[in-house]
């Protein structure tokens, strides 16, 4: 996506979006890794757009999966047009061999309307996709993101697997109401807020709070958002 770290920086900056140069360091390795880029921080923080301005930076669209408490999988993952598939059947009465033959078509991926997680693998560039406030789903839904995050695919029953015609660069975020589990915290590069670092939980500090003795980066209102070593 990006061919040096100058290059990065320069094209962040052209989007008007700021950011610490460590940060950039993590955003550049994250899309030279093909890792996951997990952002944590309270809203407000720059998370959401600090991904949009990736894919500014980088000449290429997000595909986003805003997640909500009780976002299914077919929102995530795509399911098949009903209406479509009437459609077909209406328009091609009589025409069908036999039944294995309607059902084939059916099943195949022109009836299938995608959802972001599948637009995003059957992209021919790489494309940023954004799966924005992944704390608000459960477990489960955590679980099946982490199969398509590492292997690069989906497995859909109906017609099988797709693989990935491009890696996208992943963006996750989280206002952190729930903690994300440690396996998706394993497998990707992690930012948070350092402000919020020592307080999680919701107990977020003031911007600009008054008379500190010493200054951290992000301290006091920083609303950068920071790499950590060990999320
Ligand atoms: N580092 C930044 N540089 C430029 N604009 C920022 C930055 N951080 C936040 N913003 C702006 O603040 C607003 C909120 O940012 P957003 O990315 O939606 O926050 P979050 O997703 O963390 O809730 C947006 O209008 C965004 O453009
Ligand atoms: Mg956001």
């Amino acid at each position: 996506m990006f061919d040096s770290l100058d290059e990065l920086s320069r094209k962040l900056a052209a989007t008007g979006y700021f950011i610490d140069p460590v940060m950039v360091q993590v955003v550049y390795l994250a899309a030279k890794l093909k890792k996951p880029l997990l952002l944590e921080g309270p809203a407000g923080s720059g998370k959401t757009q600090l991904a949009i301005s990736v894919a500014a930076a980088a000449n290429t669209h997000v595909e986003r999966l805003q997640c909500y408490r009780g976002v299914t999988e077919d929102k995530a993952i795509g399911r098949f047009d009903e209406g479509l598939q009437r459609l077909y059947m209406e328009f091609s009465k009589g025409q069908h061999e036999n039944w294995q033959s309607v059902q084939a078509n059916l099943k195949g991926r022109d009836f299938f309307r995608p959802g972001p997680l599948m637009r995003a693998l059957e992209c021919d560039q790489p494309c940023v996709l954004l799966i924005d406030e992944l704390d608000k789903v459960d477990n489960g839904f955590e679980a099946m993101l982490l199969e398509i995050l590492s292997a690069w695919q989906l497995s859909i029953p109906e017609f099988g697997t797709v693989a990935a015609k491009s890696i996208p660069f992943v963006v996750l975020t989280s206002n952190e109401e729930r903690r994300l589990g440690d396996p998706i915290r394993r497998r990707s590069l992690y930012a948070c807020r350092a402000s919020d670092s020592g307080a999680r939980g919701g107990n977020h500090r003031q911007p600009h709070s008054e008379g500190r003795g010493e200054v951290s980066p992000g301290d006091g209102g920083d609303r950068a958002l920071v790499p950590q070593l060990f999320p």
